[in-house]
């Protein structure tokens, strides 16, 4: 692979504060399980376990965030105020070698990573399907990513369905960029896309 197209040289704005008057993005808590499992399951054909969930909440810690909306908008139907969350891991790669990495989380595709660098993973994002489109998924993105930066990555990679246009579109306006496709990668045999953002400067 061609690694000098890796990634995006853009600069975003990640500055520190990512609220708006109604929606706040804080670090997840054990109390925010049930409310997350739920949007999982609203979100994805194939969502992850209440036990793995509470397992990334264990093991990705800061990176393990969620958006909480003013009480005074959340609709009849959706009684908690968490309307959405994002999961990140980060690895720092000494050698080039999956087996080092989370079973569970292993990338896609490894290709264009340098050893001896911290590499940020996506994991998991979702928004409730009643908030979509009110820019909350970019809002867990971007403090996901401020955080990720922060503590040195200078790569952040993440997988998804090549169907899934919306999300596409999301990462693509933060400076992603596809590096790889993958066939077969999701328990459906559906192929994925590699997308990759590279940190120009550190925070
Ligand atoms: C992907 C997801 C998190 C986006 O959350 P969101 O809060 O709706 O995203 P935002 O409102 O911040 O949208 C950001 C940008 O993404 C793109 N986008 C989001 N939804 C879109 C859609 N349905 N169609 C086309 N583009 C879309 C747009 O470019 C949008 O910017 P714009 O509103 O200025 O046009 C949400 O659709 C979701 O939870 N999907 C199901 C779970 C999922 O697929 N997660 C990603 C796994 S890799």
């Amino acid at each position: 692979m061609d690694t000098s197209k890796e990634g995006a040289h853009i600069s975003i704005p990640l500055e520190e504060v990512h609220q708006s008057e109604m929606i706040k993005i804080r670090t997840a808590t054990p109390t925010d399980l049930n409310s997350i499992q739920l949007i999982e399951q609203y979100s994805f054909p194939s969502p992850y376990s209440t036990d793995l969930t509470r397992y990334l909440m264990e093991t990705a810690s800061d990176l393990f965030l969620v958006a909480i909306s003013d009480e005074t908008s959340i609709s009849k139907e959706w009684e908690s105020d968490i309307v959405g969350f994002s999961i990140a891991q980060m690895y720092e790669i000494e050698e080039l070698d999956n087996r080092k990495i989370d079973w569970l989380f292993k990338f896609a595709s490894m290709n264009g990573m340098e050893p001896g660098v911290k590499i940020g993973h996506v994991i998991d994002i979702a928004v409730h399907p009643q908030f979509r489109r009110q820019g909350i998924g970019s809002m867990l993105l971007k403090e996901l990513m401020r955080r990720l930066i922060k503590k040195g990555c200078t790569q952040i990679r993440l997988e998804v369905r090549v169907s899934n246009i919306a999300a596409q579109k999301m990462y693509e306006k933060f400076g992603f960029q596809s590096v790889e496709i993958v066939p077969g990668f999701y328990e459906n045999k559906e192929n994925a896309m590699v997308l990759v953002f590279t940190v120009e400067e550190p925070l």
